[in-house]
């Protein structure tokens, strides 16, 4: 609300206006660290190493899991609870908040979907009041997650 009320009647978001939604951003993470729009993906060994006491041969197929990686209590401290606060300062360790993947394979498409969240929540949160209307309305995971009743919301048009 803060960046709508410094814009004037029609004037649109700027590249400067996207890079201040900092919290906006910090809350958009968070959604993505409890539920990760992919579950993981895969890669292969290039070479035989061994990881945690497990002989893993060249060629294997591995699953890395950002859905398990980003409720480890070790790195989110109490993991089931919403806390956009864990993306302030230096936020979450390399590695373990991954809804992007990580390493030469990472999503290219960060950015834009970066981008495209904030633009929407900020049209959202300009436009209307709005409240869940199944307040413990639950996620299928098939295979991205979805809200199991397509989230039914009330909007309300702010007052011009
Ligand atoms: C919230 C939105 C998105 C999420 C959470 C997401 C997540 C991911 C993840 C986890 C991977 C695998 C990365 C890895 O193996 O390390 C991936 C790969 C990829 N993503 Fe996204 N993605 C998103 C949006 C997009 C968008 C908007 C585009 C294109 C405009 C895109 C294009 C791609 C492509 C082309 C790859 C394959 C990259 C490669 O294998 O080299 N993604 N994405």
């Amino acid at each position: 609300m803060e960046i709508a009320k410094s814009k004037r009647e029609g004037e649109l978001l700027n590249w400067e206006d996207i890079q201040k939604m900092k919290y906006s951003w910090n809350v958009a993470c968070e959604v993505m660290r409890v539920a990760p729009p992919l579950q993981g993906a895969f890669r292969e060994a290039i070479t035989d190493f061994i990881f945690n006491g497990f002989y893993i041969p060249k060629g294997w197929k591995l699953y890395w899991s950002a859905n398990a990686t980003h409720k480890s209590g070790e790195y989110f401290p109490e993991p089931e609870k919403f806390d956009p606060g864990r993306f302030e300062g230096n936020g979450p360790a390399p590695y373990t908040f991954v809804p992007f993947g990580g390493g030469p394979r990472m999503c290219p498409g960060k950015e834009y979907a970066r981008l495209e969240i904030l633009v929407f929540m900020h049209n959202l949160v300009k436009r209307f009041n709005f409240q869940k209307l199944l307040p413990n309305e639950g996620i299928i995971v098939d295979p991205l997650p979805m809200p199991s009743k397509g989230l039914p919301v009330a909007l309300f048009p702010h007052q011009p």
